[in-house]
Parts: C-alpha cells; sequence; structure tokens
C-alpha cells in the first residue's frame, strides 16, 4: 500500500525544513526480552521468515536510505553488521535514550523504530521523515476501525469515544533532535509512563503529526502476531 504523508508542506514561521532520509539517525529498540511471546530467546531475535525479526526492520532502513541506525540491545548481543550498538535499558524509553546517546552528533532527524514492527515498509520511514515539516514529531498510525468505550473499575461503560478521532500508534516516530532529547530528559518514572516517544514531547507542548499507517504494520506480541507476520512476509513475496 502507498503510504501517503499527510503533512501540508508548509513549514511553519521559522521552522527550518527537516533534513532528508540519508542524513537521518535510526534508533532501533530490540533490547526487550519478549515475555508475552515466550520464545527461549529476545523477541528481536525470534526467527522469521527465516531470519531474525529485527534483520526485516534492518532491510527496510537501508531501503529507504537510511545510512546511520544504533540498535539497542540485550545483555550479550553484538550488533548487527554495520550498526551501532547501544545498552538496553529497564524499560523501552530508556532503551530509546540510550540508543540516543549513542548516535553520532550532528543527525538533527531520529527515527525510532520497534524492532518488533517487522512488516515496516521503507515508504513508512519516508512518510514519517516528510510530515516533520511543520512538527516536532511525526508518528505512524492507523485509523481506529474498532470502537473504543471507556469503562470504569465496575466495567459499566462511562462513554464512547469518536471514533473518526482516534488513531492507533506504530512505530516508526520520527522526531526533530533537539525536541527529542528535551522530552526524555525525565525522571526514570516518567519515561516508565511512557508507551510511546510521542507523548514525551507532547508532554513538553511538542507539536506531534499523525502519518497515515496501515494495520500490516502490525506489532508481534504474541505467538498468534508471529504467525500473522509469517503469513504476511510470505505473501509479500
Ligand atoms: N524494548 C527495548 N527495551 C526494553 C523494552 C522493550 O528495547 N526495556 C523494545 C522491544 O525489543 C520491542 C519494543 O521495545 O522492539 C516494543 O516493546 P514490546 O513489544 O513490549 O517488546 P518486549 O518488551 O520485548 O515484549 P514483552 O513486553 O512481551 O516482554
Ligand atoms: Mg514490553
Amino acid at each position: 500500500m502507498q503510504i501517503e504523508a499527510r503533512a501540508s508542506g508548509q513549514s511553519a514561521a521559522g521552522t527550518p525544513p527537516p533534513a532528508p532520509v540519508d542524513q537521518a539517525v535510526a534508533l532501533v529498540v530490540a533490547a526487550g526480552s519478549g515475555e508475552r511471546l515466550g520464545a527461549n530467546r529476545p523477541k528481536a531475535f525470534v526467527p522469521l521468515g527465516g531470519r531474525p525479526m529485527l534483520e526485516w526492520s534492518l532491510d527496510a532502513l537501508r531501503a529507504a536510505g537510511v545510512r546511520h541506525v544504533v540498535v539497542a540491545l540485550p545483555p550479550g548481543h553484538e550488533p548487527p553488521a554495520g550498526c551501532r550498538r547501544a545498552p538496553g535499558g529497564a524499560t523501552r524509553s530508556e532503551s530509546v535514550r540510550n540508543a540516543l546517546a549513542a548516535a553520532a552528533p550532528g543527525a538533527e532527524v531520529v527515527i525510532v523504530h520497534d524492532a518488533a514492527r517487522p512488516l515496516v515498509t521503507p515508504g513508512h520511514f519516508v512518510a514519517a521523515v516528510r510530515a516533520l515539516a511543520d512538527a516536532e514529531a511525526a508518528i505512524a498510525a492507523a485509523p481506529m476501525t474498532d470502537t473504543v468505550k471507556e469503562a470504569g473499575p465496575d466495567r459499566l461503560v462511562a462513554g464512547t469515544l469518536d471514533r473518526s478521532r482516534l488513531w492507533a500508534v506504530q512505530t516508526p516516530q520520527v522526531f526533530r533532535r533537539a525536541a527529542l532529547e528535551r522530552a526524555l530528559d525525565v525522571s526514570a518514572e516518567v519515561l516508565a509512563q511512557a508507551t510511546d516517544d510521542a507523548w514525551l514531547v507532547e508532554r513538553t507542548g511538542g507539536r506531534v503529526r499523525v502519518v497515515e499507517s496501515d494495520a500490516t504494520n502490525l506489532k508481534v506480541t504474541t505467538p498468534h502476531d508471529l504467525r500473522v507476520a509469517e503469513f504476511l512476509l510470505r505473501e509479500r513475496g
């Protein structure tokens, strides 16, 4: 599918245009244990289509033209060829912070991606970088297809959200480096609360733009997701 950058194309006054993709640095977080998948090794190294899951994301980054890649890894794992290593943190956001600290200075655009999303395409990365034109962050997200309701601990429904305004958020998430550095400069407690990096930018008042993606850019969490990913990769050929 074509991924369309829904950027306006107009830079806000004083906002420099984003650097092209080949000058961005990518931080791939691969340091999770994969508890819910329950394999015999960390999730990023579980075989998918005959190779470690992580390799699919690295291929897509290379095909998009990204040359600088830092991978946050679990202890005892060597970085893939051509990538820099960063130590994984206790939480996902700490892994992102460690990877950013290991990134070469100079790259002003930072792409954050989960190794757990192996179906990402070069188009996802390119579209997100383009959408930074008038924002501090641009994030891949799919329009919600389920109706979402709020309920209390008593399971009584308190309200129904307006689905036309809801997005299921994915990675890649792309940032202007200074905005991400500022956003990550918080306590371990705040970092642990973050379920995505864009939230950290939102809480510092940064503009975050949604870039329309699709549900095939799924996150492998459970054994069922792994089977679906195998199927989709085989279908893609
Ligand atoms: N991740 C990481 N460092 C951590 C936790 C997670 O780099 N301390 C990475 C994972 O490797 C994954 C991504 O963040 O690519 C999304 O996390 P998730 O899907 O939750 O993966 P895991 O934490 O490995 O899985 P689980 O929560 O089931 O243990
Ligand atoms: Mg996790």
